[in-house]
């Protein structure tokens, strides 16, 4: 099987979709939607169509919530647009829905399927893991150190010129500035042969996965539970499951944002 598909989308989608509280008359259409949102061969047309699939369903979901508010997401952030002093417009409040929709869904997919390949490559430390000796959330850190799921987080703008006292680069107010948040996870300052996976690692949390200053991610826990679930459950069902292709050959996103696997085809045995 392949478990992308089969099982590492499966898990954030649902989760993202009952945290929201999409009706479940509109669960499938959604996840086929979000799925679309993530779908790295497509088109800018087809693209262009998910997102508006994704927002009509949001807006339909909004829409139907306002009248029912609940103990959901949406109805949190309908209360929270309310209530300001300065409301969110609908279109504000639905861009606010999608970046949760983005930020929650391709990040854990990553996670949860880079988690299972360092873990069936590297025998050893899984065996670390199943024996008890070292906990799944620390082979987790690990994983999110060594191949975070967002390597790169667009996009910042210098609010000033100001000039970087390490590398001399100089950037003008107003410049962009793509910070590739995967370096500080394998700074060989920071961490001994960074380019190892040792679940043992004293520095294994040293790294940016989530971000760092305000606007870290605020899914952090969530995102660690479901990991740490999703594969603990995983690896009770098919501790013989295996690799079906060799490890170099998965096929990456074509992103420097997105970071880890496309397919992951196993063999359950
Ligand atoms: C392993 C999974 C995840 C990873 C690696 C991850 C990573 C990140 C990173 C690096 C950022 C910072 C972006 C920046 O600095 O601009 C971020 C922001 C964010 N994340 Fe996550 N995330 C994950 C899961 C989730 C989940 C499950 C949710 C929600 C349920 C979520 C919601 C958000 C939101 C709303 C933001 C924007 C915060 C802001 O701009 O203030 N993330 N995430």
């Amino acid at each position: 099987m392949d478990l992308v598909p089969a099982f590492a989308l499966r898990i954030p989608q649902q989760v993202i979709t009952r945290l929201m509280g999409v009706p479940s008359a509109l669960m499938g259409q959604f996840g086929q939607a979000a799925t679309g949102l993530f779908d790295t061969s497509a088109g800018p047309a087809d693209m262009q169509r998910s997102m508006d699939t994704v927002l009509e369903l949001l807006g339909e979901m909004v829409a139907a919530r306002r009248d029912h508010l609940g103990d959901d997401l949406v109805s949190d952030l309908i209360r929270a647009a309310e209530q300001a002093d300065n409301p969110l417009s609908d279109e504000d409040l639905l861009a606010q829905l999608m970046l949760v929709v983005i930020a929650a869904t391709e990040t854990t997919v990553h996670a949860i399927g880079t988690l299972i390949v360092h873990l069936l490559t590297h025998p050893a430390q899984r065996a670390l893991v199943v024996g008890g000796e070292v906990s799944l959330d620390d082979a987790l850190e690990e994983s999110l150190r060594l191949q975070p799921p967002a390597a790169s987080v667009p996009l910042r703008f210098a609010v000033r010129d100001f000039e970087d006292a390490e590398s001399g680069q100089v950037f003008r107010k107003g410049e962009p500035i793509l910070i590739h948040a995967a370096a500080a996870g394998t700074d060989p300052d920071v961490h001994t042969a960074p380019g190892v996976y040792n679940v043992r690692r004293p520095t294994r949390r040293k790294h940016l996965a989530f971000g760092h200053g305000p606007h870290v991610c605020p899914g952090a826990p969530l995102a660690r539970r479901e990991v740490v679930i999703a594969v603990s459950r995983w690896q009770e069902r098919f501790p013989d499951a295996r690799l079906a292709v060799d490890a170099a050959r998965l096929p990456q996103p074509h992103s420097f944002i997105a970071n880890g696997f496309t397919e992951i085809p196993v063999l359950l045995g």
